[in-house]
C-alpha cells in the first residue's frame, strides 16, 4: 500500500482525504491518504519525516506551507518554479524532492467544465498575494486577450506582473482605476474569510459577465453574491477547483486521471 497525506496548519477540515479516497476508490488504486499538522517552525522536518519512510510515496502541501515548500524542494515543474508556491511534493526515480503547483491548472479544469472559454477574453483578477500568483501561469497559457490583476497594494500586483509579463498581455490596476467590464472577475483575495468584499465598481460587471470566487462555501461567497446581485451571467465558486487541483496531484503521483464530477457532487451535498 502506498501512502499519501496533506500538510497543513490548522488541517482538521481539509477534505483532501476525503476527496483522494474518493479517487482511489473510482480508480481501483490501493493507497491511504491522511493528514499531518506540521509545527509552524517545523515544516522541513515533517516533510523529510515522511518521506524516510518507506511506501510514503506523495504530500499534498496547503495553507501556511506552499513557499517553504517551493524552498524544500530539489526540482520544480515550470509552473511551480513561477507559481513561488508548491502544492504537490513527491520523489523523483533518483530520489530528489520535486514540486509542482496543481492550483492554476485546477482553476482553468474548473472553468473549462463550467464551459467557460478564456482565449481573447477580457479577464479580471482581484488580489495579489499568493493565491493569485499561483494560478497566473495556466491562465495566461489560455491565451486571454487580457489579465488586468487589481489589489489594494498596487506595488505586489506590479511584482506579479512583473514576473509573468512575458507570458502574455497583463497589468496591473488600483482599484479606483479599474474603468472597464469584464467577461471574467476572479476573486483571489483573503477578503471572503471575513465575509469582506472587495472594494470593485460595479461597472466590472455587464450581462454576460462571469465570476469566479476561488473561496468556497455552502451558500453563495459574499463576493458571488455581490456579483449576481448586480446582474452577473454566473457564478461559481472554488469546490471544483479544489477538487481539479487533487485530482491533477493524483494523476501525477498514480499516471491516472479521475473523474471529478460526482466527487464534487459528493462534497456539495455534505
Ligand atoms: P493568499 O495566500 O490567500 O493569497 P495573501 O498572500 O495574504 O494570502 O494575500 C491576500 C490577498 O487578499 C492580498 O491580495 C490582499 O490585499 P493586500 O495585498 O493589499 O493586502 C487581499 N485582501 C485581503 N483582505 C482584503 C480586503 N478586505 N479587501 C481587499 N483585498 C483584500
Amino acid at each position: 500500500m502506498d501512502y499519501y497525506a496533506v500538510v497543513g496548519n490548522p488541517v482538521g477540515h481539509s477534505k483532501s482525504p476525503m476527496i483522494h479516497a474518493m479517487f482511489a476508490q473510482q480508480t481501483n488504486q490501493d493507497l491511504n491518504y491522511g493528514k499531518i499538522e506540521a509545527p509552524l517552525d517545523a515544516f522541513s522536518e515533517s516533510v523529510n519525516t515522511f518521506f524516510a519512510q518507506k511506501n510514503q510515496k506523495g504530500l499534498n502541501i496547503t495553507v501556511p506551507f506552499k513557499e517553504q515548500a517551493w524552498s524544500l524542494c530539489q526540482e520544480r515543474t515550470e509552473r511551480a518554479e513561477l507559481a513561488g508556491a508548491v502544492n504537490t511534493l513527491y520523489l523523483s526515480k533518483n530520489n530528489k524532492l520535486c514540486g509542482d503547483n496543481t492550483d492554476g491548472v485546477g482553476l482553468v479544469s474548473d472553468l473549462k467544465n463550467n464551459g467557460i472559454v478564456l482565449k481573447n477574453k477580457k479577464i479580471l483578477i482581484v488580489g495579489a498575494g499568493g493565491a493569485v500568483r499561483g494560478v497566473l501561469q495556466p491562465i495566461l497559457k489560455e491565451m486571454p486577450e487580457c489579465v488586468v490583476v487589481c489589489n489594494r497594494t498596487l506595488s505586489k500586483a506590479d511584482e506579479l506582473v512583473s514576473i509573468f509579463k512575458h507570458l502574455g498581455n497583463i497589468r496591473s490596476s488600483a482599484f479606483e482605476a479599474v474603468n472597464d467590464a469584464y467577461d471574467l472577475v476572479i476573486n483571489g483575495t483573503s477578503a471572503s474569510l471575513s465575509g469582506n468584499l472587495p472594494p470593485l465598481p460595479v461597472k466590472v460587471i455587464k450581462p454576460e459577465t462571469v465570476t469566479y470566487d476561488m473561496m468556497y462555501s455552502k451558500d453563495a461567497t459574499v463576493f458571488n453574491g455581490w456579483a449576481k446581485q448586480y446582474g452577473a451571467s454566473k457564478t461559481i465558486d472554488g469546490l471544483g477547483m479544489l477538487v481539479e487541483q487533487a485530482a491533477e496531484a493524483f494523476d501525477i503521483w498514480r499516471g491516472v486521471k479521475p473523474q471529478t464530477t460526482e466527487v464534487m457532487e459528493t462534497l456539495r451535498a455534505l
